[in-house]
């Protein structure tokens, strides 16, 4: 009899299906037939359930939201979901960098911290980590940089020496390393981390005028970290403890939520700024730049299909509105290229037309077709046109984000403001910011970091690179890394390489 109470299954075209547990065959012992449809869809689908996973930022889950204005940025941005009263709906994502889909969650890393608002006037997309600046700053780098940090080619595993053979030779990485191996370099969940936008963005007010700012979503949950120990127990215990803590927390309705903070920069401060204030290796101190509060995003609704709504979600930093835009960094320039690009390739030419990455606003563009298009497009196909198509309206959208720009055509570093040194501001945060116990904690995550794996010459680049950030600290780390090779391996730290491997040994 049937059970009416089941909804029954159904092909992909929509067709009742015979069975969910036999395929069709020549008597029962026979071999199967060409003809069943239903089981070749069920093998070729599952064939193609995956798509490749993000390069950097594969392992990474996320939830829905909204962001509510509490505050009266309008002499700032005119941008209308920072407009006082406003409320916008948002995606957001959080991951780690290295790590491939199924990694740990608790690895030391930098936390993407993604967000995609649907905003009255298109997507906004703010696509920052849970740091407020970045490893390298030149967008040459960055390709180079991840590959150091994920597999070695010849035996597929991740590798320190390559980590700190990269770190040492690109002095630029002290500020973002020295808070990597510090309390923050493993939040303790996602809900308990800050989000930046670590580049600099333009934001310009109704009447046309322009400031710089950098965005801090702050944790309302205040930051919380693990130690190395409880993370590397973790990941043991719980390869998937952030994503799972994430998915509960909202699923049981203690919603977690982030004060969105910003600083402002009069536009024509840049240029004689102390630090260059484009350079994402580089924070503006806050004595400079106080904070001033926009808003509080709260995550209050989790995906009912992590693929559909999440791995398919796609986060690109180029997805700007009226009132924000880019800045002269050039980190971030190249970011306004390379996302679209990944997506088109990782989820398909049109991406745009799935539902977590539609836009709430009305779409009126002149792309057209190709693979999986969704969206209908209608005469006429061209512009100009006197048919009636969408025209730009440049009368009110004309003038676009703008800085002045001149010069021969080159390949150069950022010409230097007053205080533009690589390890000036490592070294604040060492001194200011630490207090004696995390300074212990950081000795020991480098300590134990060098330890693993880290050979000559690179080993003797990573004290002279902590004694640049901080003279005592890396006399600390160094006699902290001979010691502990000399308990190990006494032969090996009379021999002045504390860093020899069970490889190097074996050779
Ligand atoms: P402040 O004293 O005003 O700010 C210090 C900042 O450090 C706070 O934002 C705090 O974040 C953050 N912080 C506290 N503990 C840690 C930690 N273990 N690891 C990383 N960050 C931590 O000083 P300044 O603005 O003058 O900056 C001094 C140094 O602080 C900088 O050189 C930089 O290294 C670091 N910093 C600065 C930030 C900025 O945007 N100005 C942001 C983050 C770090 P919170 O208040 O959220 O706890
Ligand atoms: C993901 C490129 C720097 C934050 C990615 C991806 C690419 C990429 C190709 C994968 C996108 C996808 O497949 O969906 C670059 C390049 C950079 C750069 C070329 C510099 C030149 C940065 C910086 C930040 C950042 C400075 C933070 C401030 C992120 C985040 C994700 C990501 C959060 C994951 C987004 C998500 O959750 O889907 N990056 N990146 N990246 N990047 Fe970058």
């Amino acid at each position: 009899m049937t059970d009416t109470s089941r909804k029954p299954t159904t092909s992909d075209s929509g067709a009742p299906v015979e069975s969910d547990e036999h395929s069709l065959t020549v008597g029962p012992g026979g071999p199967i037939l060409l003809q069943d449809s239903y089981l070749i869809e069920q093998m070729a689908q599952f064939n193609r359930e995956r798509i490749p996973e993000r390069q950097p930022h594969a392992k990474g889950s996320g939830a829905f939201g909204t962001f509510e204005v509490t505050a009266d940025v309008s002499a700032y941005t005119k941008a209308a979901l920072f407009q006082p009263g406003t409320t916008t709906d948002l995606v957001a994502r959080f991951s780690t960098v290295a790590g491939e889909r199924g990694s740990p969650d608790t690895w030391r890393d930098p936390r993407g911290f993604a967000v995609k608002f649907y905003t009255s006037e298109g997507n906004y997309d703010m696509v920052g980590n849970n740091t407020p600046v970045f490893f390298v700053k030149d967008p040459m780098k960055f390709q180079h940089f991840i590959r150091s940090q994920k597999r070695r080619a010849d035996n597929n595993l991740r590798d320190h020496d390559m980590q700190w053979d990269f770190w040492t030779l690109s002095p630029e990485s002290a500020h973002q390393v020295t808070w990597l191996m510090g309390d923050r370099g493993i939040p303790r969940t996602w809900r308990h981390m800050n989000g930046y936008t670590s580049h600099t963005y333009m934001w310009i007010n109704a009447e046309g005028q322009r400031f710089w700012v950098k965005y801090h979503f702050k944790t309302d949950q205040g930051v919380e970290t693990f130690t190395q120990h409880e993370a590397d127990q973790m990941a043991a215990a719980d390869t998937d403890y952030h994503t799972r803590d994430l998915f509960e927390h909202i699923r049981d309705g203690d919603f977690p939520s982030w004060t969105l903070k910003v600083q402002i920069m009069p536009y024509e401060e840049a240029a004689e700024y102390r630090f260059n204030p484009f350079d994402l290796t580089k924070v503006w101190p806050h004595g400079d730049y106080p904070l001033i509060e926009v808003g509080r995003m709260t995550l209050d609704r989790n995906p009912t299909d992590n693929h559909a709504e999440i791995e398919q979600a796609a986060f690109q930093p180029n997805n700007f509105v009226p009132g924000i835009g880019p800045s002269p960094d050039r980190m971030l320039l190249a970011r306004l290229f390379s996302y679209a690009d990944a997506h088109r390739h990782r989820i398909g030419g049109n991406y745009q037309q799935l539902p977590v990455n539609a836009p709430v606003a009305p779409v009126h563009t002149y792309s057209k077709d190709g693979a999986m298009a969704y969206r209908k497009t209608s005469d006429p196909v061209y512009a100009p046109n006197s048919k009636g198509g969408p025209a730009a309206d440049t009368e009110r959208y004309g003038t676009p984000p703008s800085w002045y720009a001149d010069g021969d055509i080159t390949r150069a570093a950022y010409v230097d403001h007053a205080e533009d040194d690589d390890w000036g501001q490592a070294g604040t945060m060492v001194r200011e910011v630490l207090d004696d116990a995390a300074r212990d904690r950081l000795v020991d995550n480098v300590v134990g970091h060098l330890l693993n794996g880290v050979t000559e010459p690179v080993l003797r680049r990573a004290f002279a690179y902590w004694s640049n950030i901080d003279a005592t600290l890396g006399k600390r780390i160094e006699q902290g890394v001979r010691a502990k090779a000399g308990e190990k391996d006494p032969k090996a730290a009379e021999q002045g390489n504390p860093a020899r491997t069970s490889m190097q040994d074996k050779a």
